[in-house]
């Protein structure tokens, strides 16, 4: 397997990670909402606004298809927080490579998405603190059919390191 998936809700750490993981292992990083945004040549949350969620899962699944195709052998992508929940996209994943799944607790995730400026269309609809136990409830069945679950609390590069070299048969 080549590819590593990191899933998991918004404000587990799936770009941070992502970063620091090409950046210690030498392999290179894809961010599958700044992907979509270079495809749509609009952001994120302006395909909410102007399209509508069902337009961005689209082309979420379009980009996840493309990525697979193309990505090349050893790259590690950071999905949003609903790639995994929505049509084929967690079996297009699974049959594609390694998914890996953030876990966090709510706390981290708050605490995760206050200091993380990005704009996220989803969280902007009402009180964020509802809305992410909501989504959490509905996506949890989903993430945990990852190949791995890591619990962000203690995670480390070296951790990731020995999961990511079974997935892509490679020792770092
Ligand atoms: C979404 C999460 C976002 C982005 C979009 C939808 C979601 O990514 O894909 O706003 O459904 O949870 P992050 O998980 O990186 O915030």
């Amino acid at each position: 397997m080549s590819l590593v998936f990191l899933v998991g809700m918004p404000g587990a750490g799936k770009t941070y990670w992502g970063v620091q993981l090409s950046a210690a292992l030498g392999l290179s990083f894809i961010d599958l909402d700044k992907y979509i945004e270079e495809q749509a040549g609009a952001t994120v949350s302006h395909i909410f606004q102007e399209s509508g969620e069902a337009v961005f899962r689209e082309k979420e699944t379009l980009a996840l298809q493309a990525l697979v195709a193309n990505a090349g052998t050893q790259c590690i992508i950071a999905c949003g927080g609903g790639t995994p929940i929505f049509g084929d996209n967690l079996h297009i994943m699974k049959a594609a490579g390694c998914v890996i799944y953030l876990k966090a607790s709510f706390d981290t995730l708050l605490a995760n998405l206050q200091r993380d400026h990005t704009d996220r269309p989803l969280l902007k609809q009402k009180d964020p603190t509802l809305l992410l136990q909501d989504l959490f409830e509905k996506r949890r069945a989903y993430y945990e059919q990852a190949h791995y679950i890591l619990d962000v609390e203690n995670l480390s590069v070296p951790t990731f390191a020995q999961i990511i070299a079974q997935c892509t048969d490679r020792p770092f």
